[in-house]
Formats: structure tokens, sequence, C-alpha cells
């Protein structure tokens, strides 16, 4: 027997990214008055409107993106940290030692709690516009709460990271290195199967460039992917010590020296912005400009957390980096989507091209101007992609 896949057409579209200059005007390859013909999950053709399929969704002229790539979550927790934010809002500076409240409330939670939660927050993400998703643990912080963390961040994406090194846990105190043994060894043994990526904290207060080199070998040794989060918080050796390692991505980078940026430019580690975060902790946006002027490659991720970042939005990412970052929108939009398939090394999505995954996102608006021009209104119509589909509730 022959099983036909069915066909889904996008169309009407008044204006269609597809990230592809050799498809349309552009660096984001803009195709207007466009249908996109999905078939089987994957996209079979880019055509002016009006093509036939199976079934049939009508942008009504709306502008169509490819589903953003969200390249760095920390979804499974739980508690939140609304105080904590409230004082910060009063003056009292982030230092990233909340990471041990939420590591408290989610030891305590149950595993089926847990699942609920991410699931929420997927589905949050989902209708914000997201299809592809990066989580990370990192609020275990022991064997098993580190191993229930990915098991469960697995459930939901391929993209899961392995972040023991978020914080020293209070049981380590005054004993680091004994704990990045702890997270090296018998750790990272449970996180492999679980994990595609592994990944550290490397700043004042967390863990110095030493510490952080140890578990991305110890990572890579293990065959996983390394990614590190670097430069939040001020000046360090977190971008030096990304590309040195051959990260695939160093994330926060909002205190960036010259030399920061002319090794970035020089690597194949992206440099990954979060500026939610530094919304949120009240920290100065880096300049983007600087970066991308330079020829490094940038992704915009959401970082949803609930100390430094609680908000799944990438749109409202997009409004920071254009507003304040001295970005152009185009830059925003594919650093969103282009940007972040390349900090997670996927070429399957962030684009609508033929032959990449059929993820779509489908503005209440005609272009994707809209999306830094309207800040706060939720302009995602509908998101088509299997985010969605990875989860039951
Ligand atoms: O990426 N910087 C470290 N980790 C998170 C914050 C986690 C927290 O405060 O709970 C971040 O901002």
């Amino acid at each position: 027997m022959t099983v036909v896949a069915s066909s889904l057409v996008i169309d009407n579209i008044g204006s269609l990214i597809t990230n592809d200059p050799g498809l349309g005007r552009g660096p984001l390859g803009i195709v207007e008055e466009a249908s996109v013909v999905i078939t089987g999950g994957v996209v079979e053709a880019i055509g002016s409107a009006g093509a036939m399929a199976d079934r049939r969704v009508d942008a009504a002229g709306a502008c169509v993106l490819p589903g953003f790539v969200d390249s760095h979550t920390h979804l499974v927790f739980a508690g939140d940290r609304a105080e904590e934010f409230t004082a910060r809002m009063a003056g009292r500076p982030y230092d990233g030692g909340g990471i041990r409240v939420t590591t408290d409330a989610t030891r305590g939670a149950s595993t089926d709690l847990l699942h609920q939660l991410v699931r929420r927050r997927l589905a949050e993400a989902h209708s914000a516009g997201t299809t592809t998703i990066e989580i990370k643990s990192g609020y275990g912080l022991n064997v098993i709460d580190e191993v229930r963390s990915l098991e469960i961040a697995h459930t939901y994406t391929p993209e899961s990271t392995f972040l023991g090194a978020h914080l020293l846990p209070a049981e380590f105190e005054d004993r680091a290195d004994d704990y990045i043994d702890h997270v090296c060894g018998e750790m990272l043994r449970g996180a492999v199967g679980h994990a595609r990526w592994i990944d550290a904290f490397c700043e004042t207060g967390a863990f110095d460039a030493d510490q952080c080199r140890a578990v991305l070998e110890a990572g890579r040794a293990a065959g996983l992917g390394l990614r590190l989060h670097g430069n939040q918080l001020g000046h360090g050796p977190g971008v030096q010590l990304a590309v040195e390692c051959g990260c695939a991505s160093v994330d926060h980078c909002t205190y960036l020296s010259d030399v920061d940026i002319e090794a970035l430019a020089a690597s194949d580690t992206v440099a990954t912005f979060l500026p939610a975060a530094d919304f949120s902790t009240r920290q100065p946006y880096p300049d983007a400009r600087r970066v991308i002027d330079a020829g490094a490659t940038v992704a915009i991720a959401s970082n949803c957390n609930p100390g430094s970042s609680y908000t799944t939005s990438l749109s409202f990412c997009i409004a920071i980096a254009v507003r304040d970052m001295h970005m152009t929108i185009d830059e925003a939009v594919q650093a969103v989507t282009l940007g972040g398939a390349a900090a997670i090394r996927r070429d399957d999505v962030g684009r609508l091209t033929p032959g990449s995954a059929g993820h779509a996102t489908i503005l209440d608006a005609p272009t994707h101007h809209h999306l830094a021009y309207r800040p706060g209104v939720p302009l995602i119509r509908q998101t088509i992609g299997p985010l969605g589909a990875h989860y039951s509730g």
C-alpha cells in the first residue's frame, strides 16, 4: 500500500520571509503574493499565491515567517522568583544567587508537576511563534534531579542541554572543584543519552574558566556538543573560552571587548544575545552593531527562566534588539530564525525553502516590521510546526 503524505498550503501570503536571498528580495529573501506548500512536514515548494494542496490555510495578505528558533531556555523548573524581580526593580542587583532558590523548588516538585509546567511553557512559546526550542537542565544540581530534568526536557525537544555547572549547590559550599569533578563524572554519565549539548555558567560567582573548560572537555569526550554562558554580568573569559573550545554558541555576550568581538568574528561560535535577561536584570544592552559589523554570526534567544528572564516572547526580544541594541529589524528577525538555527547547528529550521522543515509563523500584520513597530502586541496569529506536536497537553 502506498501512503501519500498529506499536504498543506499556506496561501495568499502578503509578504513571505524565506531567509534565502536566492528566492526573493534582500537578505531575508522576501517573496510577495506567495504560497508555501508543505508535504509531510517539509516545504515542498514556494510559489505564487493560488497553489493547491489537501488543506489550505489562508494568510489573508499577512506576513509569514519561518517559525522562531529559541536556542536558549531553562524551562524545567518549579516556583517563581517574582519577589526577587520586585526587589531588583527597587535597586537590588542580580548576581545569579537565586538559582539555588529555584533548585530547592525544582528538587521538591514531582515529575508530573514538572512535565505539566514544561508543557504549559511550551504551549506559551508555541503561541508566541516558536517552533524549535532548546531546553537546559540546571535547577537539579545533583545526579537524580539533573538527570530527571534532562529526561523531561528530552521528551519535548532533541535540543536538550546538560547544565550541571550552573551554580554551586549548597551541599558543595567552598568545594567548587569537587563539584566540577562530580559534574564531569557521575552526573555527566547520567546525562548522556538525554542531552545533545553540555553548557556551563562562566562568570564571577559561578564557575571560572578552568572549571568551565573541564566541563566542556568532559562533555566533548562524552559526545556532547558544546555551548557556554559567558560575559553576562561583566567582562570575563567566557567568550575566549567558548571560541577556544569550538562551542556552537556563547550566550549572553552583554559585555564584549574588541578582542572578544575579533575572536567571535574569526570563529564558528555564534554570539547569542539574550535581551530579555538584560531587561529583567537592568544590565546595559549589548551593542550588537559592533558584533555584526565585525562579521560574527548572531542569534537572539528568550532565555526563559524564573530568575533573569521570565518570558517566552521572541517578539519582545526583537523589539528590544531593534530599539536598544542597534540591530535593524531585518537583522533581529534573522537572529531569531536563522541565527537561532546556527546556534544549535541546524540547517533544516529557521528558513522556509524547499526541503526545509515546514515550520511557519503567521502574523496578524502585513510585514515583519510590525514585530518591532508594535511592541507588546500579540501579533502571532497562528504557528504551524512541530513544537506543539511534540506534546499532548
Ligand atoms: O541564563 N546565567 C545563568 N543562568 C540563567 C539565570 C538563571 C536564574 O537566575 O535562575 C541565565 O540568565
